[in-house]
């Protein structure tokens, strides 16, 4: 049997394990020029700019130091400015740089593009050919992606202006679009008001005091060449610590949501319909907006329990009644359909390798007074997503794929539990249903007569090891 070292903190990208800390983000898309050579030396300045596991352990600590001096002199903590960089590339950029060895996914090495028919995405087929309804940048090639988040827009910019001044002609921005964590009370929260971020998985050897209900997963499920890495046999020197790492560009439609769970109220006995929508927008979560997981909160909101990292995932849909109702949660609820817990571990089938690490941010403005009197979207918003995972066939592609668009999913249940109301996408979107959304009549299907969440495209990347970028993809002379 062969050993797999342990993991290298120093030598992976920070985003990927710990979460590089943000209120603001920049993600900056580029195709490299013809000067690959040019781009290659130059690479060597930007290593130093990438920001390591190791560092954002630090930046988290100085964060926590920071808050805490401030509550002990009565004082609003001020902003420390902290800036980290990710760096990652689709297969069209590591072939631009002459990085051909296939890399053992099939999915990544194929490009997202060719992926977003299969995602559910709508487009137009012409002669055979699907076109999604996509931003153009996705549509020609991205080679690579920065992101680059921290504390303001100042050093944000800052840092961004950096890189350009590095890289200068050798690349070209493709497209750039700037996340910002949400203002006021709906800080953590997306932009259909529900609290994010609170269920990742930890990963072993790192996170080493996971929350109660939060399940630690070996290393290889989320880094390539890692204990576990279901591909290990097929990787490259040069994958060893990178992770892939998925981006899209989702839109959501608030102003329609929040009319369709205002016009669609649970009629219960004591709710008002006011309390009947916002109970519905839970079911449809699998959570309250205060981040309160259903499964133990299932007939009001507890907000105490959302905002508690030790309780708020600690559940696994395995009350006696869970398996065969749908008393607490829908079966087609979004957390429940992107992380089934027990509804798959109960017979025998684990999800270990199909877990992502999630590191999202929301985009656009808040909705507007115009947006609410018209119950229509009138500029763009929503979620630039993305997460990392070993192979994009179990991670994102899967949950997408064949669980979020499966009717089916999650199986062996009495009734069909339809669509993810989310994320689910059908080849007619304004056929989706779901069952279970009433408690009390969990065999009506409810029909979700919207796509609520409208992907605009994305890609595959892969975030190669800090070593792998410094010696491998880099050229030049490196002073120690
Ligand atoms: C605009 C689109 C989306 C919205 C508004 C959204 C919203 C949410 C919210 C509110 C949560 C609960 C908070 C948490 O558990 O961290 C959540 C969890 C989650 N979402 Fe999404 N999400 C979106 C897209 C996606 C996509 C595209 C995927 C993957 C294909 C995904 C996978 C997950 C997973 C795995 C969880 C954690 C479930 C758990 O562990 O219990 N989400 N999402």
């Amino acid at each position: 049997m062969t050993t797999v070292p342990p993991v290298d903190l120093k030598n992976i990208q920070g985003d990927i394990l710990a979460g590089i800390p943000k209120k603001f983000e920049t993600t900056m898309f580029f195709q490299i020029s013809n000067d690959v050579e040019g781009f290659r030396k130059r690479l060597t300045q930007i290593v130093p700019l990438i920001t390591t596991t190791t560092e954002v352990s630090g930046h988290r600590e100085a964060i926590s130091k920071n808050k805490e001096e401030a509550a002990a002199q009565g004082r609003k903590p001020d902003l420390l400015p902290i800036v980290g960089v990710t760096l990652a590339f689709s297969q069209f950029g590591l072939k631009k740089i002459g990085v051909n060895d296939p890399i053992g996914d099939p999915a990544f090495q194929a490009g997202q593009l060719a992926d977003a028919q299969n995602l559910g995405d709508k487009g137009t087929t012409t002669n055979g050919t699907f076109t999604p309804d996509w931003l153009p940048a996705f549509k020609n090639q991205v080679h690579g992606v920065f992101v680059i988040a921290g504390d303001s827009h100042i050093t944000i910019d800052a840092r961004l202006v950096q890189i350009r001044l590095i890289l200068g002609t050798t690349i070209h921005e493709v497209f750039s679009v700037t996340g910002n964590v949400r203002p006021g009370d709906q800080k953590g929260h997306e932009h259909f008001g529900f609290l994010d971020g609170i269920s990742n998985p930890a990963v072993q050897n790192f996170d080493t005091k996971p929350f109660p209900g939060q399940e630690t997963i070996r290393p290889g499920f989320i880094l390539l060449g890692r204990d576990q890495d279901p591909n290990i046999a097929n990787r490259p020197a040069w994958a060893v610590e990178g992770s892939f790492l998925v981006f899209r560009y989702l839109s959501q439609l608030v102003p329609e949501f929040d009319d369709f769970l205002k016009k669609n109220p649970i009629v219960l006995p004591g709710l008002t319909p006011e309390q009947g929508s916002e109970f519905l927008g839970a079911r449809l979560v699998g959570r309250w907006k205060s981040g309160a997981p259903l499964d133990l909160a299932p007939l009001q909101d507890d907000p105490a329990l959302g905002a508690d990292p030790q309780r708020n995932n600690n559940f696994r849909y395995d009350f006696p009644e869970d398996f065969q109702t749908q008393d607490r949660c829908p079966f087609a609820a979004h957390v429940r359909k992107t992380n089934p817990r027990n509804d798959l571990e109960s017979l025998g089938i684990s999800t270990e390798k199909n877990r992502i690490i999630r590191r999202g941010v929301p985009f656009g403005p808040e909705v507007t007074k115009d947006e609410v009197t018209q119950k229509k979207t009138l500029h763009d918003r929503g979620l630039l997503f993305r997460c990392y995972q070993s192979v994009i066939a179990n991670g994102f592609q899967f949950i997408q794929h064949s669980w979020a668009n499966n009717t089916g999913f999650p199986i062996q249940k009495p009734e069909v539990p339809g669509f993810d109301p989310i994320i689910g996408q059908a080849a007619d979107p304004t056929s989706r249903t779901m069952s279970g959304s009433n408690p009390q009549n969990q065999t009506a299907t409810l029909s979700l007569p919207t796509e609520w969440v409208v992907s605009k495209g994305g890609e595959y990347f892969f975030a190669p090891s800090i070593s792998v970028l410094r010696d491998t993809f880099a050229l030049g002379v490196h002073i120690v």
